[in-house]
């Protein structure tokens, strides 16, 4: 199969992966409407072009956080990408380590957090739910800055998992879903051989970090669906931040209350997102809720910002409405699927090529020049 954009690889994950697999990263929460409003949303931004600007190629790398990014976008942590391909999180740490971006590790990897430190050399984040648990928690915590990263990530928009629909008609979850998987699985060989005979797909390297045992499927659910906590409150995260002496990001924010909160607990960063349509469906696209966050919090922390972004011109639109970097999902996680580490360094080549051209043509030198002067002005108003 040709690839010669970024959205190749979702027709090309789709075809390497069985249904099941596919439908869990492709799906979103209950009728869908946010997860395609991100992406609609996101495109219909319109950036003014500008010509006869000068300069040169414009220059890629930015500075998040005190520390160099190549290109102004990071891996967000997507749960079990070990399922997608064999060792997946490391394959894409290594992706990311060589394109010279951070990737952040979600809990709920297939790799534990030592594999991935071991097998890539990069900006690794360490990316933590709130779960009731305090003690595998305070574990993940200590395990990650032990294996030298630096950066907690901590996702605030899963007190409980989002209602998936699809994932009862794929086979994921549902009626017969053993049956089901392994006759898909049967009907995807080349990943049936190279992921789940060699890979060891259905383990969670913390959770067994953690418990100390080796555990099936329905021991890793049952484990997360007893741990999820929708009682807790800002004021009982203190010890985390009391606890962690490296970055603090919070991930999962939409509104400028909860942004607000996040300054006072004294987060050094936050991620503007909706977990990509998965948790609340009918929330805000990410693209309008981030020019009033920034507005509200933007000199107080780095506003970064995920959901929907599919291009290197996603990226600069989000950059146009304040954030200083951008996290793929999805769109990283595709091109894992189908062609492992390989897949996402191409993605990653797509995306600073697509860059290149974009700030080119609106005149953008660099990704710290990029803001809301490069909207088009109806836009612009809203920053
Ligand atoms: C996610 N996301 C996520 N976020 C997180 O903090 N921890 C996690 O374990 C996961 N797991 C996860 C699994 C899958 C299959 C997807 C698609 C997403 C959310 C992720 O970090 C990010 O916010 C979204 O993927 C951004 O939306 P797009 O770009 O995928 O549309």
């Amino acid at each position: 199969m040709i690839i010669s954009g970024p959205s190749d690889y979702r027709r090309a994950a789709k075809r390497r992966v069985p249904r099941f697999l596919f439908d869990y990263l492709d799906g979103g929460a209950v009728t869908e409407s946010t997860m395609r409003s991100n992406v609609e949303a996101l495109q219909a931004i319109p950036l003014r072009q500008r010509v006869l600007q000068g300069g040169g190629t414009p220059a890629l790398e930015t500075e998040v956080l005190g520390s160099r990014w190549k290109l102004p976008v990071a891996l967000a942590p997507v749960g079990a990408t070990g399922m997608y391909a064999r060792r997946g999180e490391v394959q894409a740490a290594r992706a990311a380590e060589k394109a010279g971006i951070p990737y952040a590790l979600s809990t709920v990897s297939v790799c534990s957090i030592e594999e991935v430190a071991k097998g890539a050399n990069g900006e690794l984040w360490s990316q933590l739910y709130v779960l009731k648990d305090r003690g595998f928690m305070q574990n993940a915590l200590e395990r990650a800055w032990a294996a030298g990263m630096k950066t907690l990530v901590f996702t605030v928009d899963m007190p409980l998992p989002g209602s998936r629909y699809r994932d009862r008609h794929s086979g994921m979850s549902g009626p017969h879903a053993k049956l089901r998987q392994t006759v898909q699985a049967l009907t995807h060989p080349r990943w049936a051989l190279d992921v789940a005979l060699k890979g060891k797909p259905l383990s969670f390297g913390n959770i067994e970090a953690y418990t100390g045992r080796e555990m099936n499927m329905d021991d890793y659910m049952g484990f997360l669906a007893k741990n999820f906590d929708p009682s807790i409150s800002w004021s009982e995260l203190e010890w985390i931040r009391d606890s962690w002496k490296g970055n603090l990001i919070i991930k999962g924010l939409l509104d400028k209350e909860d942004a607000r909160d996040a300054v006072r607990m004294g987060a050094d960063g936050i991620i503007v997102s909706n977990h990509g349509g998965r948790q609340l469906d009918g929330a805000i696209p990410t693209a309008r809720a981030l020019p009033h966050i920034v507005d509200a919090v933007g000199d107080e922390l780095t506003v970064l910002a995920d959901s929907g972004v599919r291009s290197g011109l996603d990226v600069v639109r989000m950059l146009a409405l304040g954030a200083k970097g951008v996290l793929l999902g999805r769109a990283y996680a595709y091109a894992l699927a189908a062609d492992g580490e390989r897949g996402v360094s191409h993605l990653l080549e797509l995306i600073a090529a697509d860059l290149r051209v974009t700030m080119t043509l609106i005149g953008a030198h660099s990704p710290a020049d990029i803001n809301a002067s490069h909207l088009e002005s109806a836009v612009a108003s809203l920053a």
